[in-house]
């Protein structure tokens, strides 16, 4: 524990100072930056129950797969310990965990890192032997052990990732997979941070992200604290840069990656593949295998959240387009395995055919059962 009370990550321990801090799990709460106030405001929810959790994923006060997944492993430990001062009765704290269980699990439907925390934390409830009160304390432990855990993963991805960028690199990223949308550190931007640590000569390309703006005010706010030197450009500026040969590497998270490699991202990701593929700039996806679905064999599979209509139409409660316009809102959309030029995890640098090299990787790190 930190003075303030909050619990500190593996990372902290270390002696290492983590500027962006998303998810805390305290004993009876789970604290977390809001991410639709930032950069403007840095202001923190304090989640006291594991519905409180639950909404603040939905509405994206939480966002980014991984930050997702640790969030919902808080919920799940906040839901034991309400199930477990509730009463005594085994069956009736059991009911109590999957009730929040499935209660979170449809939060968000294309981030496969909260069903992996939630299968995580329902190993522990579902066969402990002890009383509802040990099997609560048991589930806290897990989660922060889950938290702390990401962010290795992404310190690992990082230092991978390193390996492939050199003195100047100029790097393309789009959304935020940063410390905001892991438990710290980052992928996409753990990656970015580590060839920055060794090469402070690098650049950033920081794609806007519309509509919910990641990049524009979440990716440009954690390069800004960092001291890493980025232009923000809009979504539709990308293919310009690109094909003038400025843009050397795009860099990317994922939210779930098939058996076979196909990816599901940010919307907007599939577009930057293909210029990518035109102009031979290599595209990198990061991201830990807590990402990779084995269960779903390509893309096509992949389930893709649709949102509000209302977050494409206005922007922080300001309309844009006409009173009555109708608009569509995927979130995310899936790049084909053949544009990624490798998948950077946090076993290795992954290469096609990526059905081999996953599944090497699986048995190597953890991915979903
Ligand atoms: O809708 P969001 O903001 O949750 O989408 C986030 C992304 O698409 C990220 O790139 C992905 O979750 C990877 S985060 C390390």
């Amino acid at each position: 524990m930190n003075p303030s009370g909050i619990h500190d990550g593996g990372a902290h321990r270390r002696g290492e100072r983590l500027r962006v801090r998303t998810v805390e799990i305290l004993d009876d709460a789970v604290v977390l930056i809001d991410q639709r106030s930032l950069p403007l405001e840095e202001r923190y929810v304090r989640c006291l129950t594991w519905r409180d959790v639950a909404a603040r994923i939905s509405d994206m006060t939480v966002r980014g797969a991984p930050a997702i997944g640790v969030a919902a492993a808080g919920a799940l430990a906040l839901a034991g310990r309400e199930a477990a001062l509730r009463d005594d009765d085994v069956d009736a704290f059991r009911g109590g965990l999957a009730e929040a269980s499935a209660g979170l699990a449809a939060t968000r439907p294309t981030a496969v890192n909260l069903t992996w925390a939630i299968d995580e934390m329902s190993a522990v409830w579902r066969s402990w032997t002890g009383s509802p009160q040990s099997c609560a304390s048991a589930l806290l432990a897990r989660a922060r052990a889950i938290h702390d855990d990401d962010i290795d993963r992404c310190r690992r991805i990082g230092a991978h990732g390193a390996t492939l960028f050199g003195a100047g690199a100029r790097i393309l990223t789009h959304c935020n997979a940063g410390a905001l949308a892991t438990a710290g550190y980052g992928t996409a931007l753990g990656v970015i941070r580590s060839v920055f640590a060794e090469h402070p000569d690098i650049s950033v390309f920081v794609d806007e992200t519309r509509p919910f703006l990641q990049g524009a005010r979440l990716t440009a706010w954690e390069l800004s604290v960092e001291g890493i030197p980025y232009r923000l450009i809009s979504d539709n500026m990308a293919g310009h840069f690109i094909s003038r040969g400025e843009v050397g590497a795009i860099v990317v998270g994922a939210d779930r990656i098939a058996a076979n490699g196909d990816t599901a991202n940010k919307i907007g990701t599939y577009t930057l593949s293909v210029l990518a593929k035109e102009h031979r700039v290599p595209f990198y996806v990061a991201a830990p295998l807590t990402t990779v679905d084995r269960h779903i064999t390509s893309g096509a599979g992949i389930p893709i959240e649709e949102r509000s209509e209302d977050e494409v139409t206005s922007f922080a409660g300001q309309r844009l387009a006409p009173e009555g316009a109708r608009a569509l809102h995927p979130a995310f959309d899936v790049t084909p395995a053949a544009n990624i030029q490798a998948i950077i995890t946090e076993v290795g640098i992954l290469r096609a055919p990526y059905r081999r090299s996953l599944h090497a990787a699986c048995a190597e790190g953890k991915c979903i059962s």
